[in-house]
């Protein structure tokens, strides 16, 4: 029997399929029982997957408690769907299902589409799919809310301190006691941008004295009143000087630049705890910044947290998702790590992906609902935040 066979009156109720998610680390969930209702109010029928929150700390009954419909066979959800939201695009799973019978045929898709975009592109593609990357929801205002980078990196930058804390053999804080004085651990945050930032703040917090680095002069402010120390490399030429796009994301910098990163780097270095790395350059794979010379040049039992080890990794050692030491030095290639914190993760991805589909279908009312009949007439294509986010449509 499919989903709705039982209930004539909600054929032309559009289906909103919320799936287990099948990538390797991933315990997010990309809807929480507390945002079901806006979603049914909006005119959806919201179908969860049997077990699609457990891993983050919601159970399916907090779902049906809401009005959501548990979906005990994936494949139903996929096959019947109009929308699917996901925190990562299923392609995975949707393969493993197979071709018959056709997956979600001209079915919506909002998820993140990194870093597998070509695979899950390809899939959207084959299945008349359109397809909304939410790592392309621009850095208005307007669209605050409906932020995932903003709000996963932020999680994930206070993830990082509280791992590396965890697996640091020394203390974070200075503690002078009648056995002895500890010196407080030294921190370097490489990228303050907004994972940046909160693991400055973070490290802050837990008593470290935190330095950080970035390419955009810009943020050296922003760093101060979290409590770090900016750094800067010294004798720049002056086309060197500038990191930051018009759309305020870093670029690659020159070789005048990168020699003089490194050599404060070999300063600064030999005399850390922890170095946490987040340098990432939209669309071009993260910069190499730490080499294995520098690692060598680090104290015994440090550690190195590199959160851009899927886009390549910050250090020319890194392994994305393992823990690997070399010359005494501990280096975790942790880019997931929002993952780690899955209940306040999904909670905030949750929201920020509500706001998103309202934002698609902003001019449903009463006297207009939203039926699987009128979705597509209904999407606010010409929207900024919608267009700049549709990677295929399905025409
Ligand atoms: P990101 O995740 O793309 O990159 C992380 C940081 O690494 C950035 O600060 C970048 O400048 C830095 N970086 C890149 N290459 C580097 C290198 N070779 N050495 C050192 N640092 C390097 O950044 P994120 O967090 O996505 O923020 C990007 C921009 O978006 C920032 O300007 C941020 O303020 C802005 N933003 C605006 C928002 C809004 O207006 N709603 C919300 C969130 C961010």
């Amino acid at each position: 029997m499919g989903i709705n066979d039982d209930d004539e009156d909600m054929t032309s109720q559009p289906f909103l399929f919320v799936p287990k998610e099948t990538a390797a680390h991933e315990a997010r969930v990309a809807l929480v029982p507390d945002h079901v209702p806006r979603l049914t109010a909006m005119g959806w029928a919201v179908h969860v997957a049997g077990g699609a929150g457990a891993s983050a700390g919601y159970g399916d009954d907090a779902y049906k408690e809401k009005g959501a419909t548990i979906v005990k066979a994936g494949h139903e959800g996929y096959e019947q769907a109009d929308m699917i939201i996901g925190v990562r695009a299923p392609f995975s799973a949707l393969e493993e299902h197979g071709e018959t019978p056709p997956p979600a045929k001209g079915a919506y898709l909002c998820a993140l589409f990194q870093p597998h975009r070509s695979k899950a592109l390809d899939f959207c593609a084959r299945h008349a799919m359109s397809a909304f990357a939410l790592e392309r929801v621009p850095r208005i205002t307007r669209a605050q809310s409906m932020d995932v980078l903003s709000s996963q990196s932020n999680i994930a930058g206070y993830g990082a301190v509280i791992f590396a804390a965890y697996h640091l053999s020394s203390m974070m804080p200075m503690m002078m006691t009648a056995a002895g004085s500890i010196a407080p651990a030294r921190c370097l945050i490489i990228g303050a941008g907004v994972a940046g930032l909160q693991a400055i703040a973070t490290a802050k917090r837990l008593g470290s004295i935190v330095s950080a680095m970035d390419v955009r002069p810009t943020v050296k402010r922003q760093v101060e009143s979290v409590g770090g120390t900016f750094l800067e490399p010294q004798g720049l030429e002056q086309d060197a000087q500038q990191g930051e796009t018009t759309g305020g994301y870093a670029q690659e910098m020159t070789k005048d630049y990168q020699k003089k990163q490194q050599a404060l780097l070999k300063d600064v270095l030999p005399q850390q705890d922890i170095v946490i790395t987040t340098a990432l350059i939209p669309d071009k794979p993260a910069p190499t910044i730490i080499t294995d010379d520098m690692v060598k040049t680090m104290k015994s039992g440090s550690i190195i947290i590199d959160m851009a080890a899927d886009a390549g990794g910050n250090c020319a050692l890194t392994k994305p998702y393992l823990t690997t030491k070399a010359h005494g030095v501990t280096i975790m290639g942790q880019s997931n790590l929002a993952s780690c914190w899955a209940y306040d993760a999904s909670r905030l991805f949750s929201r920020n992906i509500t706001d998103f589909v309202a934002c698609m279908f902003a001019h449903t009312s009463s006297s207009s609902p939203l039926t699987k009949e009128t979705m597509d007439a209904m999407l606010c294509r010409d929207d900024a935040i919608v267009s700049a986010t549709l990677i295929t449509a399905k025409e």
